[in-house]
């Protein structure tokens, strides 16, 4: 089994995509990427737009490789919006590239344990007759060698939310590998139960959402739960809400005791956080009012986005994520 992380927080964005390559199938999780529309009272830098705009390319070009699409939830930042959202680089064509009639789509069931904003998202998908859709809520499927198994909802967060998320187990040759998408820590019993029951090689978890204003007793239970996670799996991987601080690393020396690597790592590339960065990078080169203007009114051209990341040495991630992904498609194909 191969995971290659396409964009999450440690790579600069607000997403979870991720491919999840075994011997009989293709699969891409959670294909959006969003960004913080406001932090520090400041909007997305440049650099992190053109971040996003990278990620989206690159889902695009993977959902046309991919055999299966798996949508733990409806949020932007893991489903990919029918409408025109700039700093998400989609629209109703993006919306349909993705989710088309040849991919099969296993998704959070639309129906049930959704709040209305969630339920009329998902109805985009749902409504959809073309599309190979199925409900995974608590559900097994097998495709040659390869087993992916989704937990019951689970709440996202703590129990009593109004939003509920799949989390997802694929398993290949005796490999484990859960994905726990939005559980925040895991905040709750059910989330936590999902994982330790499975006792999995590999664990991604997206930790408690700390930056932003929580109760001591949440705070303290996520990591309580985390604790569990990390005693019953081989490696536990930490990413998504809990890489939007910058001081995550001491947060969770001094509340779980242990280092974590990052979802980024597993592909050797160390952190890059741009929106926990967004004021120290703000404050020493200033965005002009122009660029958001011009941004607005898509007049930034694309290579302006890929110069401005071949300044930065962790273009290369991209890039060679691409031939990888590319090289092993064929490999299959032989
Ligand atoms: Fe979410
Ligand atoms: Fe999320």
């Amino acid at each position: 089994m191969k995971i290659f992380p396409i964009s999450c927080e440690s790579l600069g964005t607000r997403s979870f995509a991720h491919l999840v390559m075994t011997k009989s199938v293709n699969i891409l999780i959670d294909p959006s990427v969003s960004l913080g529309p406001i932090r520090f009272g400041l909007r997305p830098l440049p650099i992190e737009i053109a971040a996003s705009w990278i990620s989206r390319q690159l889902i695009l070009e993977f959902a046309e490789l991919v055999d299966v699409i798996i949508q733990s939830h409806y949020h932007g930042d893991h489903f990919t919006l029918g409408i025109e959202r700039k700093y998400e680089f989609t629209n109703r064509d993006v919306f349909n590239s993705i989710y088309s009639p040849e991919v099969t789509i296993l998704a959070k069931d639309p129906d049930k344990y959704l709040n209305f904003s969630q339920q009329k998202r998902a109805k985009w998908l749902w409504k959809n007759k073309k599309l190979k859709l199925s409900k995974a809520d608590n559900s097994e499927y097998e495709i040659g060698s390869t087993k992916i198994v989704f937990s019951p909802p689970v709440p996202h967060g703590s129990e009593g939310s109004r939003v509920y998320v799949l989390e997802t187990m694929i398993e290949e040759d005796n490999f484990k590998y859960i994905y726990t998408s939005d559980v925040c820590g895991p905040s709750s019993k059910i989330a936590t139960e999902f994982i330790v029951q499975n006792t999995p090689d590999l664990v991604v978890v997206d930790g408690f959402p700390f930056y932003l204003s929580k109760t001591k007793e949440e705070f303290e239970k996520s990591f309580e739960y985390l604790g569990r996670v990390v005693d019953n799996a081989e490696e536990v991987l930490i990413d998504h809400h809990f890489l939007r601080s910058l001081n995550w690393e001491e947060v969770l020396k001094e509340n779980l005791g242990r280092k974590l690597r990052t979802f980024s790592m597993i592909r050797n590339q160390d952190p890059i956080l741009l929106e926990a960065q967004r004021k120290i990078r703000f404050d020493k080169s200033p965005v002009k009012e122009e660029f958001y203007t011009a941004f607005e009114n898509d007049k930034i051209s694309i290579t302006f986005y890929k110069e401005l990341l071949s300044k930065n040495d962790y273009y290369q991630y991209w890039k060679k994520l691409r031939s990888n992904v590319k090289e092993e498609i064929e490999k299959k194909k032989e």
